[in-house]
């Protein structure tokens, strides 16, 4: 039987990562991950295939609408959608092979298929091609991640009633799809089916779409994807969904008040959020516990309630993101190699890949509202933003919070083209606890969208100079 120092389980952000830190910490270290490819959800049915049709659909519907407006004249434009799914599937298997190539560079063992517990240190892995083996090791890593969570009476067939998952393949532009949930995943695959000529309506739950994000950038994102042409109906749910020949018939009843109604769509894309993936793993067998929402119960040092046995990423409590995952790799293989890794989970970004994009990292006013922190607030619109205004992307703003007595940023909030990129920037100053007055004080280069947070700054600390 093969032993190793670290069998990693699940080949996602945060399992790969931890693989190929391990190793490079001169640990002996298999991996077992059941998808295509290496890269787990992120590459096979999440970041990576939403972000290449996002850019594509991006790409055809800035064309079709707003090219002739300046100057481009562009005659007859259209779409293949098998195109598009076959340069995402190029992107995403590339993108994988590249996991694979630095696996056999950092000697890391890969089995394809699902590994169970049989003791604290040993698996059985049912390889997908039908063997099924046993390893053993010293220490385990957990790194699963989630899968969609689907509602009960609404039956997923990934065609008609689809997760994620589907709606990053369907094979015809539905006329109509219905959304349930407006949260990062309903509106960012709500963003490419529109852009594709869908007409999309987000049925969420609550009284407002983007939970967790601030009040301002809620509201301007709404406003924004309504003049996209997406429609939301909030405070609603759906109550059932079922396929009838060729249409999907959906019951939509009002949270607050006894008003329902029946809607006919092509597609209905389930995106209420998603659970930790812990179903084939066998935890029972070891006495693994789980929490009250189905996490793996960890330490700070990641290490499950069995001592050689730790769990990161989605299948334990924090955000569910790819990035907190990989840092959560890396911190972990460094606790096993007995240093001392350490991550701040408040510098930690999140962005929604929508056009215009929007970030943020820190606090919220809501959060610092409820710890009754003083602060004081800096914003300024993209409008004012020169390089904003060159390539004609003036919608959104920059926020910033900081606290009111030490001036320390508490929290930056961006919608606007780019978001992604330039929330960094913000997230590299919390971590190094910069006040307003520094990020003020940077020189940026000039016309880029970063002097937008420049700006946010000085209004922040005392005034802006461009507005
Ligand atoms: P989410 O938690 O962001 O949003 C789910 C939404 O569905 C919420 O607004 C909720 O109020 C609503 N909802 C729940 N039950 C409902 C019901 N019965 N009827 C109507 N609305 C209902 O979950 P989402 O979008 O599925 O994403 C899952 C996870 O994946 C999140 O943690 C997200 O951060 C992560 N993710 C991150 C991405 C990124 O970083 N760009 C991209 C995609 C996913």
């Amino acid at each position: 039987m093969e032993k190793y120092d670290i069998l990693v389980i699940g080949g996602g952000p945060g399992g790969y990562v931890a693989a190929i830190k391990a190793a490079q910490l001169g640990k002996k270290v298999a991996c077992v991950d059941n998808k295509e490819f290496l890269g787990g959800t992120c590459l096979n049915v999440g970041c990576i295939p939403s972000k290449s049709l996002l850019n594509i659909t991006h790409k055809y519907h800035d064309a079709k609408h707003n090219f002739a407006s300046r100057g481009i004249e562009c005659k007859d434009i259209s779409f293949s959608l098998e195109k598009i799914m076959e340069t995402k599937y190029s992107t995403l298997s590339g993108l994988g092979q590249g996991i694979a190539g630095l696996f056999k560079k950092n000697k890391i063992d890969y089995f394809n298929g699902i590994g169970e517990f049989e003791t604290n240190n040993r698996i059985l892995i049912n390889s997908n091609n039908g063997d099924n083996i046993t390893i053993e090791a010293e220490n385990i890593i957990i790194a699963t991640g989630s899968v969609p969570i689907t509602l009960p009476d609404i039956e997923i067939d990934e065609e008609k009633i689809v997760t994620s998952d589907g709606a990053l393949s369907l094979e015809k532009v539905p006329n109509k799809m219905i959304v349930i949930g407006a949260g990062v995943i309903g509106l960012e695959l709500g963003s490419v089916w529109s852009r594709l000529g869908a007409s999309v309506e987000v049925v969420e739950f609550a009284d407002d779409i983007l939970p967790g994000f601030d009040l301002d950038v809620r509201k301007e994102a709404k406003k924004i994807f309504e003049k996209q042409g997406l429609s939301f109906k909030l405070k609603s749910k759906v109550t059932s969904a079922q396929v009838i020949e060729y249409k999907v018939e959906v019951n939509i009843s009002s949270v607050s008040s006894d008003d329902s109604e029946k809607m006919d769509c092509d597609v209905v894309l389930v995106a209420v959020g998603r659970k930790p993936n812990t179903k084939s793993l066998n935890l029972d067998k070891v006495g693994i516990k789980l929490d009250d929402r189905g996490r793996v119960i960890v330490d700070g040092q990641f290490k499950t309630n069995i001592p050689n046995v730790y769990a990161i990423g989605d299948v334990i409590a924090g955000p569910m993101l790819a990035h907190k995952a990989s840092d959560e790799g890396v911190v972990v293989a460094e606790i096993i190699d007995g240093q001392h890794g350490h991550i701040d989970y408040n510098t930690i970004p999140s962005v929604v890949y929508t056009h215009p994009e929007i970030a943020f990292v820190g606090k919220t006013e809501d959060e610092l509202k409820k710890d009754q922190i003083d602060y004081k607030v800096g914003k300024f619109p993209f409008l004012a933003n020169s390089r904003a205004r060159t390539s004609l992307e003036t919608d959104g703003f920059v926020k910033i919070l900081a606290c009111k007595e030490s001036d320390q940023v508490l929290g930056v909030h961006i919608i606007g083209d780019a978001a992604g990129e330039l929330i960094a920037e913000a997230a590299v100053a919390m971590e190094f606890k910069a006040a307003s007055e520094d990020l003020a004080r940077i020189c940026n280069p000039h016309p880029t969208l970063n002097e937008a947070i420049k700006e946010a700054a000085l209004a922040t600390y005392f005034k802006p100079i461009h507005l």
